[in-house]
């Protein structure tokens, strides 16, 4: 298939059809810090000709066929999940799932045997979610397939970040020079730190945002600004990206209310009147409606909040493709 040069960035990549061929040339996909700016050009190009084949009518290809996809999520979780089980099968993967509850982690196993178990059955890939950071790095350690991090703790979620950045390229045509601006629970947000780490290494420049309890006291370390103030943030920002509040992470209250909390930062219809008008409102999901946006606002025509989940589908092929090697696409 051949890969139009749509976006600016991709057009030096463009020429390296080798190393396409070649794939990532790395066994794991643990952190964003591993990619280079070409890496993840390569990715996202990727990912436009996988789009397309999920715009078809038969949405699959034979590019998997004979490998075995694991995912394994010890913690809750329906579009990830799903998100990566359809990519393995639109590219003919055999794909197992197994949750906390059919796992024999409740039993005791260490993440270690239970690796060791997975590789015995000749996976090819593991996805693993975890509520402890540093678990996929651990995984990818003890094994010898290849290891995706789907979510590990407060650490890192990079395809959650490279989906991000397909749909604001896709918005944009570039990533070059956008402000964006991320909003709410920064301390807790795997999204937040891997966003961060591939946004500035595409050279966006990113400003976080929101209460001082929830923002770290090192995140300047990572190149970016920080505001405790919205409003002064809304009108020169091109991509709102909007945490969910992780009340499941926040061993003590780190604001008095959710109402206050929407008060100060939820967006809502006034605050978006505030922005540019080609600006993009985005989420990672899942949204609490209410809290950290107003009811009538995950709705609006600047939300791209339904195409990150569409867009994370073509990104997650594109991931397991290229981490097995790569090829050109039939
Ligand atoms: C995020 C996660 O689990 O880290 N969700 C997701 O993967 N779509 C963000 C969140 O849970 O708020």
């Amino acid at each position: 298939m051949e890969l139009a040069p749509r976006y600016e960035e991709s057009e030096a990549r463009y020429e390296d059809r080798e190393k396409k061929k070649r794939g990532l040339g790395q066994k794991d996909l643990v952190s964003i810090d591993q990619l280079s700016s070409d890496d993840i050009i390569l990715i996202l190009d990727m990912a436009e000709s996988f789009k397309k084949i999920s715009e078809r009518p038969i949405k699959k290809v034979p590019t998997l066929r004979g490998r075995t996809v694991i995912t394994l999520f010890l913690e809750p979780s329906t579009r990830t999940r799903t998100s990566f089980e359809l990519a393995a099968k639109r590219l003919s993967a055999d794909t197992v799932n197994i949750s906390k509850s059919t796992s024999a982690v409740v039993k005791g196993e260490s993440l270690k045997d239970t690796a060791l178990t997975l590789e015995a059955m000749a996976a090819d890939i593991v996805i693993i979610r975890h509520p402890a950071s540093g678990s996929a790095a651990l995984l990818a350690k003890y094994m010898g397939c290849s290891v995706i991090n789907a979510g590990d703790g407060q650490h890192e979620h990079p395809t959650q970040a490279l989906l991000d950045l397909f749909t604001i390229r896709q918005e944009f045509g570039t990533l070059r020079g956008l402000k964006v601006a991320i909003v709410g629970d920064i301390l807790h947000s795997r999204v937040a730190r891997s966003n961060i780490l591939a946004l500035k290494k595409m050279g966006s420049e990113v400003i976080v945002v929101g209460p001082p309890t929830l923002i770290p006291k090192e995140i300047e370390s990572l190149g970016v600004r920080y505001s405790y103030d919205i409003d002064s943030v809304l009108p020169e920002i091109d991509v709102l990206y909007v945490l969910r509040i992780q009340m499941e992470r926040q061993g003590e209250s780190l604001f008095p209310s959710l109402r206050e909390y929407a008060k100060l930062y939820g967006i809502n219809k006034q605050r978006l009147q505030m922005t540019k008008p080609d600006l993009v409102l985005m989420h990672p999901g899942p949204i609490n409606r209410g809290v950290e946006l107003a009811p009538e606002v995950a709705d609006v025509s600047q939300s791209l909040i339904t195409e990150q989940v569409k867009n994370g589908v073509a990104v997650r092929m594109a991931v397991l493709y290229m981490l097995l090697g790569g090829a050109e696409v039939e």
